[in-house]
């Protein structure tokens, strides 16, 4: 069999699995959920998830990968459990309409970075006019679709792993820029205390709810992402320091943009905080206004930097959704990497085309469907969020981590972790991932789907 490639180095890994974690789940989810969920509550209660749940979830999957040296589907079968491959099958679904989705985000992204970077301030006034003009939008989306297939054509090493190490310290430095440049502004302090000084009042099960399935999409867990990039991993690498060090980028990243975030919502707001109210708005009609408000050539080149940075996030987790099915058609098809990566960024692009024109301009697809209980409709794009994210991701998960721990067994998971982490055997994570991973993450991930399908296809009230 011809050689699959792998990451040059335990960095290279961390910049790729890091650089797939961090993305518009971070700069653009995580914010509007702390703003949604109350605050500072929500960020305490995301941190502690991360941690407790997700980090066993990546441990688990980075093994598998390792284990098989297979993609998300031939894992199962390299480890001899073909009648699981089902779950990779999920996963590489869930790759697929993530990305589709995921792509047309970060269009409009791509877009407002040339828009406001030419000062033109006022395309936050009508966002929907701005997302309705598919032809425009459609092409910001297809030339991101495009540097994704380019970079996943490339290989792991000479393409993945060397995007991921420009693009993620780029994207760190300007981050820091920006925080710094919103601290100063007046009334920063009264969005920094909303973010930081938990109001304890506001904690209810939404917020654990939605923090749980906050963490679980911002770590890329649950669809063999992970499964994947961990097979192309080296034998001598410690898979758990791994898992914590991307772990702590990603919450990190999020932490850092909630920071750059809600000081100029202080400003904007003056002091008020109006505006809180979280949904997507938060970024693209929010903040641009902000970045109005400055002004001039400062905002403009404030604006846009902000963007491009949204898009430099975006484009290494595309990266890493178009890997999963691209490995799967690589192993088991044997097509050539270049081949198959075109192929997909092209199919992937067409089941996108119901959620780019869903934001106005089609109605049919703007108002696709209502659930039950529903007082409104929902369009194409949320309904691919609310069954691909909320649903698949979560099934999946539970799925990948009952199989480690109670079909290929705890035993076998125990010892592909000790290749390369010659402490593992007498730690604390050992003694702990022994009663996460059979019982309590499953149990949890599982309460997640059920409760997701309930609430928010079915309108049960809690
Ligand atoms: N973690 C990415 C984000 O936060 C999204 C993602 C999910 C990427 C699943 C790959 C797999 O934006």
């Amino acid at each position: 069999m011809a050689s699959r490639g792998g990451f040059s180095s335990k960095a290279g890994f961390i910049a790729a699995a890091a650089g797939s974690a961090v993305g518009l789940g971070n700069i653009w989810g995580f914010p509007y959920e702390v703003g949604a969920g109350g605050g500072a509550i929500f960020v305490l209660v995301y941190l502690f998830f991360c941690f407790v749940l997700c980090f066993p979830v990546m441990i688990t999957e980075i093994a598998i990968g390792r284990k098989s040296g297979r993609n998300a589907v031939g894992a199962f079968n390299a480890l001899g459990h073909k009648k699981w491959n089902f779950v990779g099958k999920i996963g590489v679904l869930s790759g697929i309409l993530i990305l589709s989705f995921y792509n047309v985000i970060a269009g409009w992204a791509f877009g407002y970075t040339f828009q406001l970077g030419s000062g033109n301030f006022a395309v936050a006034d009508n966002f929907t006019a701005f997302t309705s003009n598919v032809f425009e939008v459609g092409t910001y989306g297809m030339l991101f679709m495009i540097a994704t297939a380019f970079i996943v054509s490339k290989g792991i090493s000479g393409g993945i792993e060397k995007a991921a190490k420009i693009l993620l310290p780029t994207l760190i430095f300007m981050i820091l820029g920006l925080v710094i440049y919103s601290l100063f502004l007046p009334n920063a302090m009264s969005g920094l205390k909303f973010y930081l000084l938990p109001d304890f009042s506001k904690f209810s099960f939404n917020v654990v709810f939605n923090a749980m399935g906050q963490a679980f999409f911002s770590l890329s867990l649950g669809m063999g992402a992970l499964i994947t990039y961990g097979s192309y991993v080296g034998k001598n690498d410690n898979i758990v320091s791994s898992a914590a060090l991307i772990t702590l980028a990603d919450v990190g990243i999020a932490f850092i943009a909630g920071m750059m975030i809600f000081p100029f919502i202080g400003y904007i707001s003056n002091g008020e905080l109006t505006g809180v109210g979280g949904g997507p708005e938060l970024i693209f009609v929010t903040l641009p206004q902000i970045f109005g408000s400055i002004g001039g050539v400062t905002g403009s080149i404030l604006g846009a930097s902000f963007f491009a940075l949204l898009c430099f996030a975006a484009l290494t987790s595309t990266v890493s959704l178009l890997e999963v099915p691209v490995s799967y058609l690589v192993d088991e098809y044997k097509l050539t990497r270049t081949k198959a990566a075109w192929l997909m960024a092209g199919i992937v692009y067409v089941i996108g085309i119901p959620s780019l024109v869903g934001n106005g301009y089609s109605e049919y697809f703007t108002e696709f469907i209502q659930y039950f209980n529903a007082e409104t409709k929902t369009n194409f794009l949320s309904f691919v969020v609310n069954l691909a994210n909320d649903s698949f991701l979560p099934l999946g998960g539970c799925l990948i981590v009952f199989f480690a721990a109670h079909i290929w067994k705890k035993e076998n998971i125990d010892a592909e972790i000790s290749i390369g982490a010659p402490n593992y055997e007498k730690s604390f994570v050992k003694k702990y991932l022994s009663i996460a991973l059979p019982y309590l993450v499953p149990i949890l991930l599982a309460t997640i789907f059920i409760m997701t399908v309930l609430v928010t296809f079915f309108g049960v009230d809690f």
